[in-house]
């Protein structure tokens, strides 16, 4: 049987599935619990410059057919990532990804410097959906020139590739692609979570604390099929596909769009073995009938 491949960054994997930053960690449980089967490579979770708490709870709320979270992009600090989980994350038997996000342009980069002195990451992606706090408060990714001055920042500190990671909440997404590859980005991850909030009409109150907070769900499939697809027109660098993969079917749909990987989040907390059940769907409907 002939072997199918995808290709990133020069690198082949025998599977076009990673798991999106924030619903994996650092991948270390998983892989304790042996289910980094049929994944090609983790993303971590976002990683800033110092530890953070991250916002108060309620920060998880689940919806009718998804789920809304104001995590706050809460991790232990740099320092503390490279001293202490990296040398865990070594022994993946699948290649990690760095998310680093800011609260200042220069953030980004001053991350990825520190992450550079260790040997593990395979490469980086640069969450601009995270709010541009030493500038007003608005996400990175609103504006294509800061996504550009970003991007160019991090490519100044990184000797790997690395995706910017877009937002889908604000601008034309396609605009914001293409700065970040005219910055150098090696790839764009199409998208981060939807802004969105649950409430009880009886009270008027939010489910979560900080109100508002990000939407992802099964549901989001056809607007990730889009935008893969509309910004894979715009931009000569590889997109790799976030939001809405429930079904092998979906990570065929997303690639057919445009995607040279898809990522799996929210699913996998419904079903940590997602990869090798995606894996398995993904070679039968694609060579039906192979062993
Ligand atoms: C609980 C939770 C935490 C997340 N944390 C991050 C994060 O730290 N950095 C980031 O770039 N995206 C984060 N995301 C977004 C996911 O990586 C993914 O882009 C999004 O959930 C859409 O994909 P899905 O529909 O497969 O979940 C988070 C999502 C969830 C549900």
């Amino acid at each position: 049987m002939k072997k199918v491949t995808w290709s990133l960054w020069g690198r082949k994997f025998d599977s076009p599935l990673m798991l999106a930053s924030g619903t994996a960690g650092f991948g270390l449980e998983l892989m304790k619990m042996g289910m980094l089967d049929g994944v090609a490579a983790v993303v971590s979770k976002a990683t800033t410059l110092a530890p953070r708490d991250g916002n108060p709870p309620p920060r998880i709320v689940e919806t009718g057919f998804g789920i809304l979270n104001s995590v706050g992009l809460a991790n232990p600090g740099v320092e503390y990532v490279v001293d202490e989980i990296l040398p865990m994350a070594a022994g993946l038997p699948v290649p990690l990804l760095v998310n680093v996000a800011g609260e200042a342009r220069e953030e980004f980069a001053a991350v990825v410097e520190r992450l550079e002195t260790s040997p593990v990451p395979m490469a980086y992606e640069v969450n601009v959906s995270c709010p541009n706090v030493a500038e007003g408060g608005k996400a990175f990714g609103a504006s294509p020139e800061v996504v550009e001055s970003v991007s160019r920042l991090v490519a100044g500190v990184s000797s790997r590739p690395f995706s910017v990671k877009l937002t889908p909440n604000e601008g034309d997404i396609t605009e914001s692609a293409s700065a970040a590859e005219e910055g150098g980005a090696g790839a764009v991850t199409v998208s981060n979570t939807f802004l969105g909030m649950k409430l009880d009409w009886r009270t008027g109150r939010p489910a979560l604390l900080r109100k508002v907070g990000g939407y992802s769900s099964p549901a989001l499939l056809p607007l990730t099929v889009a935008r893969v697809h509309l910004v894979s027109e715009a931009v000569n660098i590889p997109v790799l596909a976030s939001g809405g993969v429930s079904g092998p079917e979906d990570v065929l749909e997303l690639l057919a769009a445009g995607a040279a990987m898809v990522q799996v989040g929210t699913w996998l907390m419904r079903r940590p073995g997602a990869g090798s059940e995606l894996m398995k769907g993904i070679l039968d409907l694609i060579s039906p009938g192979a062993e």
